[in-house]
Order: C-alpha cells, then sequence, then structure tokens
C-alpha cells in the first residue's frame, strides 16, 4: 500500500510516498482503509522532531512510527478476533494510537478508537473532528467548566482547534469572542460567534473587557496580559504555542502557568489532551445534532501531504486541513487489467 514515510526528522521535504506492507491489526484492532486523515499542528511537529525534549516519546534518532498522521476517517476493511462492535464495510472516524499510521492507504486502528462516522459528513469533514475537537471539548467543558451565560474568549478563533471551539463554547450557551485577523472574521461569525476582534486593530489584553474563560490557542500575549483580560475568578487555557525554543517549545510557559495559578485568585489550566472513545461520541453527537460543523480549509490528495503538513506548520490555517483519497483501485478493477 501507499504511505506517508519519514526516515529521518525535518521539513516536510523528509515525507516521501512509498509502497509498504499493509498494517497487521491485533485482536482489538481494526484494519481501517483510509479515505481521508486529518492534518494537525502535532504532524508538524512529529515529523520535525521539536521539541526535543519529546523525542525520547517520539523516538530518539527518527520517529518510531515512520507514518505520518493521527485523525482518521475510512471504512472497516477487516476485523481482529476480539472486535466486538464493528463489522467490515462499516464507516468510521476516530484517531491511530502510536503517534502515526493514518498517512497511508490503510490504518490499524484500537478498535476503542473509531466510532461509527457521523451521518451528516463526509470523510473529509469527519477526519477534521478528533484531535482539535478533543482540545476543545476539554478545555471549555472539563478545564474551562464553561456554564450558559458565561463570557467565553477563544484567541486564534479561525484555526482547527479554535473553529470547534467557538461551536462548542456556543453549544454550552456561552456568550462567545473570538479573536482573529481580518480575512477571517466573516467565519468565525459564520460558525456562531456573538462578537469578533480583529487582532491586526484591537488587542483584547488592553480594552476594558473581562472574560469568565480564556482559551488561547496563539501564545502571542503574556500570561499577565492574559489575567488582566479575565475576571478575578476566571480560568485561563493556554494552550498554543510556536516551537520557537527547539528544546522546550512552550514548556516554560506552561511551568510559569501551573507555578502562577497557586499564588492568584484565577486559574490557569494548561492541559494535554487525553483522546477519549466517550468524547469522540460527545463530539458525534454535537456534529449529528447540528451544533458542530467542521470548517475546512483545504484539502489535499495523499500524493501531497508534504504540502499539507507544511501549511499547518505555517500556523494561518482557517479550520482544518486534510488529506483525502479513495484508497487503491478497488479488487475488480485489478483483475480487468
Ligand atoms: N493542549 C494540547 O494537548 C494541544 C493539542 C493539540 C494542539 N495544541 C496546540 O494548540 C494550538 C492551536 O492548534 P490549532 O490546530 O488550532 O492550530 P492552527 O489550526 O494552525 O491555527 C492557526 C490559527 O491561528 C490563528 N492566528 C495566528 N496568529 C494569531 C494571532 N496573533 N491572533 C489570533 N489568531 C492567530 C491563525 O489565523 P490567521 O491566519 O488569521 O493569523 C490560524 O487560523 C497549537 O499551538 C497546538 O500546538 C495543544
Amino acid at each position: 500500500m501507499k504511505a506517508i514515510v519519514q526516515d529521518t526528522y525535518g521539513s516536510a521535504a523528509v515525507l516521501e510516498t512509498r509502497d509498504v506492507d499493509k498494517p497487521e491489526i491485533g485482536d482489538d484492532e481494526v484494519l481501517v482503509r483510509v479515505r481521508a486523515a486529518g492534518v494537525n499542528p502535532g504532524d508538524w511537529a512529529i515529523m520535525s522532531g521539536l521539541p526535543y525534549i519529546a523525542r525520547p516519546v517520539y523516538g530518539l534518532g527518527k520517529p518510531k512510527n515512520a507514518v505520518r498522521g493521527t485523525d482518521v476517517a475510512g471504512t472497516v476493511e477487516a476485523v481482529g478476533p476480539g472486535v466486538r462492535r464493528l463489522q467490515p464495510g462499516e464507516e468510521v472516524f476516530g484517531w491511530c494510537r502510536g503517534l502515526g499510521g493514518a498517512f497511508a492507504e490503510y490504518a490499524s486502528v484500537s478498535e476503542d478508537a473509531l466510532a461509527p462516522k457521523p451521518a451528516n459528513l463526509s470523510f473529509e469533514q469527519a477526519a477534521a473532528v478528533p484531535m482539535a475537537g478533543f482540545v476543545a471539548l476539554q478545555a471549555l467543558r472539563d478545564h474551562g467548566g464553561v456554564r450558559a451565560g458565561q463570557k467565553v474568549l477563544i484567541n486564534g478563533a479561525s484555526g482547527g482547534i479554535g473553529t470547534f471551539a467557538v461551536q462548542i463554547a456556543k453549544a454550552l450557551g456561552a456568550e462567545v469572542t473570538g479573536v482573529c485577523s481580518t480575512r477571517n472574521v466573516d467565519l468565525v461569525l459564520s460558525i456562531g460567534a456573538d462578537h469578533v476582534l480583529d487582532y491586526t486593530r484591537e488587542d483584547f489584553t488592553q480594552n476594558d473587557q473581562r472574560y469568565d474563560f480564556i482559551l488561547d490557542n496563539v501564545a502571542n500575549h503574556s500570561l499577565s496580559d492574559l489575567r488582566r483580560a479575565l475576571t478575578p475568578t476566571g480560568t485561563l487555557v493556554p494552550n498554543g504555542g510556536g516551537f520557537d525554543n527547539h528544546w522546550f517549545a512552550g514548556g516554560g510557559r506552561v511551568i510559569h502557568a501551573h507555578v502562577l495559578s497557586r499564588f492568584v485568585s484565577q486559574s490557569l489550566r494548561p492541559f494535554v489532551v487525553s483522546p477519549r472513545f466517550e468524547d469522540l461520541l460527545v463530539l458525534k453527537e454535537l456534529v449529528e445534532a447540528g451544533k458542530l460543523t467542521p470548517v475546512i480549509d483545504r484539502t489535499y490528495p495523499l500524493s501531497e501531504a508534504s504540502q499539507a503538513i507544511g501549511h499547518v506548520g505555517e500556523g494561518h490555517a482557517r479550520g482544518k486541513v486534510v488529506i483525502r483519497h479513495n484508497g487503491p483501485r478497488p479488487l475488480r478493477e485489478e483483475v480487468r487489467r
């Protein structure tokens, strides 16, 4: 099968389209014929091997899993003997464990990391949901405890996580302000934000407005500036951060937030996303109820996966970037040739 693989860390140029063996499936695993795969900043980070401190997890000299891609949507091709819920032919979406495997024609995925594809989504839309949806949901619901009537601000509202966060915050009943650039104002309004601040014209940390909850996907303001925009008992989730510091990325900011949180009345809650089957079902329900619609920036064919990751790595995606493909030719066509 064709897969996007890397033998070394580096820029998108290290990614190659190659023929590799189809993955084997274990007892509780499902072989998914991949129809679409979502691209996340995490795929760019693993490709690059950044931050260096994460390399024991990724793989020391090269990634332990050579195939990139986590978020997946496709059809069940085969199931392991312990699989109870899913049958060949079913349409599913979910995430690959082991930091990769989705940028390929087939992926082996744990049964408990897959749910039936939302009926109202295409494969491309479904593949956009898992990781960004988990981060947005867990930030707002679990770490922010966001309730109806609260004032919520999403910094980076037009990105992969931001476009989910705006919609989930609205579904929780919050009054939502999205921060984005001029070209994305209409997009952020269209997904339900009550107010939009254009960051090229206005700095939300320097006005008089105060928020009960801020999800910061960008890390372009200091923690003290962000705290100034919070109510005295508000909650900040500092979620974003670039990789300018190759060793630790945003690690210093995370430690600073944890320490500061002990000494101030506000709550600062950095977190690492926990992909969970139950949350995949929550996202599916929100989608099927019409409360959550993935925003797709661009789709790329599998052969252009390096361009897709490169685009996400630039940090200006409008919603999600997705890799699509129709998979290998059906067997009948192979025979006819
Ligand atoms: N906590 C976790 O476990 C976890 C998990 C996954 C990801 N993350 C992190 O979450 C962050 C966001 O991820 P993502 O997938 O949403 O990224 P993304 O899709 O690449 O989002 C980029 C967005 O940020 C916007 N942006 C850039 N500069 C901005 C500014 N100054 N003010 C406001 N918006 C700005 C861009 O809009 P313009 O083009 O208009 O500038 C773009 O829409 C990343 O740093 C990622 O590493 C955390």
